[in-house]
């Protein structure tokens, strides 16, 4: 039987466009991008346009993700915006993504209260992990992979890990990073293999098998097809690429691609 298992593909806009240019841009991505069953498509633009574009967004066609959030739900938290106050805009949560990690030293144990912060509001947490380039050339792949995993996911019930996704991004194949190198599909197909088998030692066979995995890294519109052509890899995560119209429609088209020629 043909697997029904629905591919994402997500756009990290990071801090980039005021939200005048979001809305523009939306309104440019929307007319290109048709509503589709098996392709999720999620914006993930900087805090400040989420509201105004969740009002503009058709929600059969995109969805919306926070970038960031603060994991309390309300209190005296000067500058920070809980994930409550932003539910009904959104409903995914990018978490623990190597800027957060390395640039605001975000620690597992943050990491690990947003994911529960979004589960608790109803939202499905992107847990973003990945190696370093240090990690990786001195052979510790798996055990960084394992630390986030474990880390990341420490309040996750067994009834809840079916409520997130997770995004492998080493480190050393984001493009804002120096010298970064795309993956290969070698590389990815085994990290991929590696996070089923700690999430199997965590919640089971079957879990395991059921979780959406993405990539991201330096993905673009060549590199898109060959990505989502690994056995495993349930979609992609988009930086710089998706700041592009015709780049990222280019590879949301590539995504809809695998479904048109079943
Ligand atoms: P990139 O970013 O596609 O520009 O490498 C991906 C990410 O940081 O999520």
């Amino acid at each position: 039987m043909i697997s029904a298992r629905k591919t994402y593909i997500i756009a990290n806009w990071k801090m980039n466009f005021t939200p005048g240019e979001a809305s523009l841009y939306l309104h440019r991505l929307s007319n290109r991008i048709p509503a589709m069953r098996n392709v999720q498509v999620v914006l993930s633009p900087s805090l400040v346009s989420l509201q105004p574009l969740s009002l503009q967004i058709n929600r059969r066609q995109f969805k919306l993700a926070a970038q960031n959030f603060y994991w309390q739900d309300y209190g005296a938290f000067t500058g920070e915006v809980s994930i409550s106050q932003i539910r009904s805009f959104v409903d995914y949560a990018i978490v623990g993504h190597s800027e957060r990690r390395y640039l605001f030293n975000e620690s597992d144990k943050d990491i690990a209260q947003k994911v529960a912060a979004a589960i608790r509001n109803g939202l499905t947490p992107v847990l973003c992990i990945g190696e370093t380039a240090e990690e990786r050339r001195n052979g510790e792949t798996s055990a960084a992979i394992y630390d986030q995993l474990i880390g990341g996911l420490s309040q996750v019930s067994e009834e809840d890990i079916s409520k997130v996704i997770i995004a492998y991004e080493p480190v050393w194949a984001i493009s804002s990073n120096k010298n970064a190198r795309p993956a290969k599909p070698e590389d990815i197909k085994e990290a991929q293999l590696l996070i089923r088998r700690h999430i199997s030692k965590l919640y089971g066979d079957e879990t395991a098998m059921d979780l959406p995995i993405l990539y991201g890294g330096s993905v673009n519109p060549s590199t898109a097809p060959g990505y989502l052509n690994i056995p495993g890899i349930d979609g992609l995560l988009v930086g710089n690429a998706s700041l592009i119209a015709d780049s990222f429609c280019a590879i949301v088209e590539s995504a809809k691609g695998k479904y048109d020629e079943r």
